[in-house]
């Protein structure tokens, strides 16, 4: 196959243009192609539509046809990626392209690797160092991530582009509806006439004027880490031989990462690392972190001699799954405990976080701890980048999401690795004086000891995956009905209402609303249902519903929680009627 025609080199379609930075510039002539509008993770879709003739190409001389060229002309932009199939022939094919429309020079992750998180944090750092030291080179104006996240990667699976701005932050809509605009009119494709890059070594190669850099994809990153991180503290920990750790890689990109930074910075045994290795099909697998999918580890972390601490990263590494011995740390909980103990366990938050934020559908944990710690407080819809702005106004520090999703104003992306060095971190602080022999404090007790200081939020969420649309749509018609009937003291059952909404969202920083973010019904003992659509499915439609309940006393907390939550539960399908509309009986994930 020949992704971009100009690899097929044919003389008479293509023109080329004056000798432009020293290189030869061709011109491709191309047509539109439908279907490349870009959400807000980036284009996603199958590897096979991406291999079709300029399918790739047309998205990204689409992309620089909507950046103003101060964004990128002689300016710098980072590529990185999480190892799946295709990356290799889609770096080449980005370098190209950024060098004919006048990008000076492209840092790439060695072997096209870099994770979400890291390409943030490359994007930031080089921006940092412009504006400190005035280094006109190290200017990194944005960068490209590809990737599909936790989508399972291979000739038949999933590919996906992500274009990340100067702040680190995912491209916001006005931009993407750009590219979108654009991919609808594109006639020409400006490609530079060089060779392939070698990705496999580090070093600096220059075609004319233009530069490719191949960069150590952990340097950076792993620097950032020992910024935010006491590494002797966690050390401590890792090298205890009572204190036993894994880390599963899924074989996706935090393989890279795993080794480099566990094993050689911070101590922990070479076989603490599990999958460690990133292939291009993730080994078959799907690397998403939760009781479904990482199930290699769960085995592990619910099986005879139970390691003390098990942690799983995503494909791009920007999405955990934090264990303890037989323990599920639920996500919702994971950033309500990092956000009560980062003051006295994190460096980076010595003078006390700024603000704490969480996506709507999260359960409560976290309200209840910037209340206790006087704290800012925001709630945002699904989706990272409504927490970028708040970052950015220096509002927010601490934030978190349902969906394995945790991370702080460091990076402008979830960062999986940071949430495991996070709770690392903690587990070493409240034991730091623990001689040999004494019994450890373990990650249940932190999260049994908060429960028992703020009450715990019982939560669940259940997914039912690639529904029919039409019925999904009725569903969310006939809620948002019932919510324009209902008023507060309706009684549901044995529970009185407080609210019923479609969440609506006003950014405090711009006034920008989103609305329709999801159907909510609050009680007044603070147990919510809420139900939304998915916004990253990728055929029909997944209907989520989350469940929370809020448990002051102690001698409840033990409790499973779907068995706590069952009342709530028959009641959500009841009110939604959801076996009548999707024909459903039952969920095909419960987290
Ligand atoms: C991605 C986004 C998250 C979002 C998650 C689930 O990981 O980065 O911000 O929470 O998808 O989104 P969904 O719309 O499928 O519930
Ligand atoms: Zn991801």
């Amino acid at each position: 196959f020949s992704p971009l025609s100009v690899t097929a080199s044919s003389p008479s379609s293509s023109t080329t243009l004056a000798q432009s930075q020293g290189l030869n510039i061709k011109l491709i002539p191309t047509k539109p192609i439908e279907g490349q509008k870009t959400g807000t993770s980036g284009l996603r879709k199958k590897v096979k539509v991406f291999m079709q003739d300029n399918y790739l190409a047309n998205w990204i001389q689409a992309l620089f046809n909507s950046l103003p060229p101060e964004d990128y002309k002689d300016g710098v932009l980072v590529l990185g990626g999480d190892g799946r199939y295709f990356n290799r022939e889609a770096s080449q094919i980005i370098i190209k392209i950024a060098a004919g429309n006048g990008v000076a020079k492209i840092l790439v992750g060695k072997e096209g690797i870099l994770s979400t998180p890291a390409v943030s944090a490359v994007i930031r750092k080089r921006k940092a160092m412009f504006n400190t030291f005035l280094i006109f080179d190290f200017l990194a104006n944005g960068g490209f991530i590809m990737s599909a996240s936790h989508n399972p990667g291979g000739p038949d699976y999933d590919w996906g582009i992500k274009f990340n701005y100067s702040s680190g932050q995912p491209a916001p809509e006005s931009i993407t509806d750009k590219i979108y605009g654009n991919t609808l009119s594109i006639s020409e494709i400006k490609v530079a006439d060089i060779p392939d890059v070698d990705l496999t070594s580090l070093g600096v190669t220059k075609y004319g004027n233009f530069t490719v850099e191949v960069v150590d994809p952990v340097a950076d990153y792993l620097e950032l880490m020992e910024d935010v991180f006491d590494f002797s503290l966690i050390r401590s920990l890792l090298s205890r031989p009572d204190f036993r750790f894994i880390f599963d890689a899924m074989h996706a990109v935090t393989g890279a990462y795993a080794k480099p930074i566990f094993v050689d910075k911070l101590g922990a045994g070479l076989n603490s690392v599990a999958n460690g290795v990133p292939l291009e099909d993730f080994g078959h697998g799907h690397p998403d972190p939760n009781l479904t999918y990482a199930k290699d580890l769960v085995n592990i972390m619910y099986g005879e001699n139970a390691p003390d601490f098990g942690a799983a990263s995503d494909g791009d590494g920007d999405r955990n799954m934090i264990l303890g011995g037989e323990f599920f740390v639920t996500p919702s909980d994971s950033v309500a405990i990092i956000a009560a103990n980062a003051q006295e366990a994190i460096p980076y938050f010595q003078s006390g976080p700024k603000g704490l934020a969480r996506s709507m559908p999260t359960s409560g944990a976290l309200d209840r701890v910037a209340h206790k710690l006087n704290l800012p407080f925001y709630e945002v819809p699904t989706g990272w980048k409504f927490f970028g702005n708040l970052m950015d106004a220096g509002k927010l520090s601490i934030c978190g999401e349902e969906s394995f999703g945790t991370g702080s104003d460091h990076v402008r992306e979830k960062d999986g690795i940071w949430a495991v060095l996070a709770w690392l971190s903690i587990i070493a602080y409240l034991n730091k004086d623990k001689k040999p022999g004494e019994q450890l404090i373990s990650v249940a007790d932190v999260v049994k000891k908060h429960w028992a200081t703020y009450g715990r939020n019982f939560f669940s969420r259940y997914d039912y995956e690639e529904c029919e649309s039409e019925g999904a749509n009725k569903m969310v018609e006939h809620l948002r009905d019932l919510v324009s009937r209902s008023k507060a003291g309706d009684k549901y059952g044995n529970y009185v209402l407080h609210l019923a909404d479609d969440f609506n969202y006003t950014d405090p920083v711009d006034g920008s609303v989103a609305s329709k973010q999801g159907v909510r019904f609050i009680f007044t003992d603070g147990s919510r249902i809420i139900f939304r659509l998915s916004g990253t499915g990728s055929a029909g439609a997944t209907v989520r519903l989350y469940i929370e309940q809020f448990e002051p006393d102690v001698s409840k907390h033990n409790l499973d929680a779907q068995a706590a939550l069952k009342p709530l539960i028959d009641l959500s399908l009841s009110l939604s009627k959801l076996k009548d509309f999707t024909g459903r009986e039952k969920p095909t994930v419960i987290t």
